[in-house]
């Protein structure tokens, strides 16, 4: 059978499943520039309406891993005994400082933690543009760097390498430009092509759902995590999913220093309720998913051993652990205007909010605002008065100020019945 992109658009336009062939070919040869970028959309496009199967979504994936080169962390070794290594992946969500805490915490069990991390785009924020605002720090090690920290220090947060699954660097760039994220097997292959490619052992996913999320209702949310966790599992990477809510921004804060003083208090063993318990399902099950179980994550909170890993793995990429974070030039508040409960805060207009203030950027490559972002002051269910303090906004740019109010406009809604506050952890899928 001859190859060619059109007959290959055409076949998934009509709602047939590709051939492993026809699938290769697609992959590579839009990689190698060989399919014209209108060729790929409209295949992309032909995928969300038409869907894969199981086979075509793990083939896909498959072709991505093979345009790079795959990391293999098999032999960290400290004081001669071989670390098992496990990493997490959230599907991205406002105020979503997680991995922050997570990673050293998991470290100082004796894990290792490779966690190959993006800079944000859109109203979710990036963990890389995050730890930058750190003084000193930084994101691009080598491979060999990256491995010694791992044997030394257990934890290391860093960008991924171009040679990493590069078909899925091209893919993704053309599917934010053409409408085509929204696909649970374009996202699904997406990130597990790189999970898989990064060389993990095991990987807990955290997928989130609601309007701050990709999946807004919990079915697709759970057939998302579904089809992740069969495509690690083909691949021989041990994988687990959390599903998790994010109609409500996790924590108090959004933004990128603001996010890491946020990170430090839970490494301090005090932070946010939500912050503190989503980190404590996900490090229970990275322990025991890389074998060490009968242990309370907590303990290393309370003990000050994961803030000793945190401040080995910041020192280990050049940042101060001990700097001053930057603090932003301009404030302003955005206030309540009745009294009542607050019975929603919604997550996707803080997340924007902070975007308009500096804290995200509009296109790769951007610079961001360390400083700049959204602190909220009240949580699902708080009784708030007229007048009270609802928002602090942060920026250095306070030209920004009436567009990120705008974007909370309705952010906050304010009710006289009870609230009934809704489960942060809402699934686990196996
Ligand atoms: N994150 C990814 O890496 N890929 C997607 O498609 C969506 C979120």
């Amino acid at each position: 059978m001859t190859l060619d992109a059109v007959s290959i658009i055409a076949a998934k336009r009509d709602g047939a499943a590709l051939s492993d062939e026809q699938i290769d070919y697609a992959v590579a040869s839009y990689t190698a520039g060989d399919i014209a970028e209108e060729q790929m959309s409209a295949l992309l496009m032909a995928i969300v309406w038409r869907g894969m199967t199981r086979r075509e979504i793990a083939r896909w994936t498959a072709a991505m891993i093979a345009t790079g080169t795959r990391l293999d962390f098999s032999e960290i070794r400290r004081n001669g005994r071989r670390l098992t290594t496990v990493d997490k992946h959230s599907t991205g969500g406002v105020g979503d400082k997680i991995t922050l805490p997570l990673g050293p915490l998991v470290a100082s069990y004796g894990v290792a933690v490779p966690q190959l991390s993006g800079r944000g785009l859109g109203h979710t924020g990036g963990t890389l543009d995050k730890l930058e605002s750190i003084a000193g720090w930084r994101a691009d090690l080598t491979v060999e760097e990256m491995t010694r920290q791992l044997a030394d220090v257990g934890a290391v947060v860093c960008a991924a390498g171009a040679d990493l699954a590069p078909a899925d660097r091209k893919i993704y760039a053309l599917r934010d430009v053409t409408g085509t994220v929204e696909s649970i097997p374009l996202i699904a292959s997406s990130i597990m092509s790189k999970k898989i490619a990064e060389g993990t052992a095991a990987l807990v996913l955290d997928v989130k759902v609601g309007s701050g999320a990709f999946m807004k209702n919990l079915d697709d949310a759970a057939e998302l995590a579904r089809t992740m966790v069969e495509l690690g599992a083909d691949a021989g990477v041990a994988t687990t999913a959390l599903l998790t809510d994010m109609n409500t921004p996790l924590g108090r804060t959004a933004g990128n220093a603001l996010e890491v003083a946020e990170s430090l208090e839970v490494l301090a063993g005090g932070g946010p309720d939500d912050v503190v318990e989503l980190t404590m399902a996900l490090a229970q099950e990275m322990l025991s998913s890389a074998g060490v179980s009968d242990v309370d994550p907590a303990e290393n909170l309370r003990n000050g051993r994961a803030m000793d890993t945190w401040r080995a793995m910041i020192a280990g990429q050049g940042g101060d652990p001990y700097a001053a974070l930057p603090v932003a030039s301009d404030r302003d508040a955005v206030v309540a205007s009745a009294d009542g409960r607050v019975s929603r805060l919604d997550a996707m207009a803080v997340g924007r909010a902070a975007w308009l203030l500096g804290a995200g950027r509009a296109a790769p490559g951007h610079p961001v605002q360390a400083e700049a972002g959204v602190q909220w002051h009240v949580g699902l269910g708080d009784q708030v008065r007229a007048g009270d303090r609802l928002f602090t906004l942060h920026t250095q740019t306070p030209e920004r100020f009436d567009t990120a109010r705008a974007a909370l406009v309705g952010a906050v809604e304010v009710s006289d019945v009870a609230v009934q506050v809704p489960q942060r952890i809402l699934g686990r899928i196996t």
